[in-house]
């Protein structure tokens, strides 16, 4: 999809229509890769690509998606959450493209089992992901959703 078409048809899909292919997964994954990060350290991330039914089970606020992938950090600061941002709406945008329905996810962070995350670190962002019968098309965007100065 052309990229601003892209960027305007973009929207928070909630109904998902079931699982996603490996080869979907691993496009979104590698977009998860190509996400700037602060300074670089890609080491202190890690993802999480959850799509055991009895582990979605237990988190709450997912809308039955049928995979969530969960971004996590080490040393939380706001580098590391801005970061996560920019790693999820990467993988936002690459299932997007590929036609999925995607939402990010903040509020379902403290369910998500600690087991599931590699030691040390913490669940910071996360995106649900599923087929979806949901067509995107490019909305109307007011300029002033978010109000703007400019300084010149
Ligand atoms: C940081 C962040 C956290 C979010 N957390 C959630 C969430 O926990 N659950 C949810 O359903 N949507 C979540 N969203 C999606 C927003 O609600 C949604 O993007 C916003 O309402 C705008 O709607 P749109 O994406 O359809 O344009 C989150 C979005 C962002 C950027």
């Amino acid at each position: 999809m052309e990229t601003l078409n892209m960027i305007k048809s973009r929207r928070a899909i909630r109904k998902y229509s079931g699982q996603i292919t490996d080869e979907q997964l691993k496009k979104i994954l590698m977009a998860a890769n190509a996400a700037p990060v602060s300074l670089g350290s890609y080491d202190e991330y890690r993802l999480t690509v959850i799509q055991d039914p009895k582990v979605l089970a237990q988190i709450g606020g997912t809308y039955d998606a049928p995979t969530f992938i969960v971004v996590s950090a080490q040393n939380l600061g706001s580098s590391q959450y801005v970061s996560s941002g920019a790693i999820v709406h990467n993988m936002e945008l690459a299932a997007q493209d590929q036609g999925l329905g995607s939402n990010y996810n903040m509020g379902s962070m403290r369910s998500v089992p600690t087991e599931v995350l590699p030691d040390g670190f913490s669940a910071v962002f996360g995106l649900t992901v599923g087929q979806t019968t949901e067509k995107f098309t490019p909305r109307e965007i007011p300029m002033d959703r978010i109000k703007i100065n400019i300084v010149k």
